[in-house]
């Protein structure tokens, strides 16, 4: 008898297909986002949980006694709670690799929008404010080429950036990780830097590192105010390593000069975020691996680690901690 799995997200039909090779395939085919009591009633009898987004914690643990596996449609797995899953012997997965290079992608676009302030003017061109002017330093931006960037957090995205930074743009990488990254070192030229020093000595500060109890409000205020008042701030992690309120205050009163932005606090973001009232504040809707063909492969490669758990092969991307 082929394992019962439930979907909690739209899939296309050849993730379908696959799926149904193996399983029994539940899934939720509402217009929003399935609602958690939904959500806690429809997994009383699944082994495997295809999801993203949802906390996996105790509360839905307890509601899915048979569950196996839950295979996460996203690099970040924040939303699991590692250790309720450990206790309930459940295989957490996620979805590394496949999406390196449209994040990485993404964050030069981030850095480019705004240092060349693309959105501002874009709205300036469209609005029909684009008059002959003897004033031509009102569109001046900020150089990318040659200048320097500081990556925090470099794994597998932090290194397809720093491709990006030093090959494409001539830029000096400088880096904070957990670990030292000798063969980045090497390959990108890249400067090991404890944060202060990088905070520093970047022209572009890019966060890239997991959300973890450790990352969470990794920078706040102090860490603002040992940033030039010329770097722009990027952020393509998770809302929450930086502490929100001190990144509004740093842009308000000048101590940083820009953001470029695809996570927050709150997602979707309020409405009355002062961040949306900044024209040197770049925003996106949480749109790192936001391509067709990506957000593709990160399903297959879900409904692969699902399969892969359920037929006894072992996950392909088990998260450890
Ligand atoms: C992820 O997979 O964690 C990304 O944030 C999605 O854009």
């Amino acid at each position: 008898m082929k394992p019962t799995i439930y979907i909690s997200q739209p899939v296309s039909e050849k993730v379908r297909q696959y799926l149904n090779e193996y399983c029994e395939v539940k899934e939720w085919r509402g217009e929003d986002r399935i609602p958690r009591e939904t959500l806690l009633k429809e997994i009383a009898n699944v082994e495997g949980l295809l999801t993203a987004w949802h906390k996996i914690d105790k509360e839905l643990l307890a509601a899915a006694p048979k569950l196996k596996v839950v295979s996460n449609v996203s690099v970040g797995y924040n939303n699991f709670d590692v250790q309720a899953l450990k206790e309930r012997n459940v295989i957490g997965t996620n979805t590394p690799y496949v999406l390196d290079d449209t994040v990485a992608d993404l964050t030069m676009a981030l850095i480019l929008a705004t240092a060349r302030r693309i959105t501002e003017l874009d709205k300036y061109v469209k609005d029909k404010k684009w008059e002959p002017v003897k004033d031509e330093e009102q569109f001046f931006g900020l150089d990318v080429h040659h200048a320097t960037i500081g990556i925090i957090g470099m794994g597998r995205i932090g290194e397809a950036v720093a491709q990006r930074a030093k090959f494409g743009f001539d830029m000096d990488v400088l880096y904070h990780n957990r670990s030292r990254k000798p063969e980045a070192e090497k390959k990108y030229e890249a400067e090991y830097c404890e944060l202060p020093s990088l905070l520093e000595r970047a022209d572009f500060v890019v966060m890239l590192t997991p959300l973890t109890a450790e990352t969470h409000h990794l920078l706040g205020e102090q860490e603002f105010k040992q940033m030039k008042k010329s770097a722009i701030f990027i952020n393509v992690s998770r809302g929450q390593t930086v502490d929100e309120q001190a990144l509004i205050k740093a842009l308000q009163i000048g101590e940083i000069h820009g953001a470029g932005l695809d996570v927050y606090q709150k997602e979707p973001i309020e409405k009355d975020n002062p961040l949306l009232g900044m024209c040197n504040v770049v925003t996106v809707p949480h749109i790192g691996s936001a391509t067709a063909q990506t957000r593709e492969a990160m399903a297959m490669r879900a409904a692969q680690n699902i399969v892969a758990v359920l037929t006894g092969k072992g996950a392909i991307d088990p998260v450890t901690d």
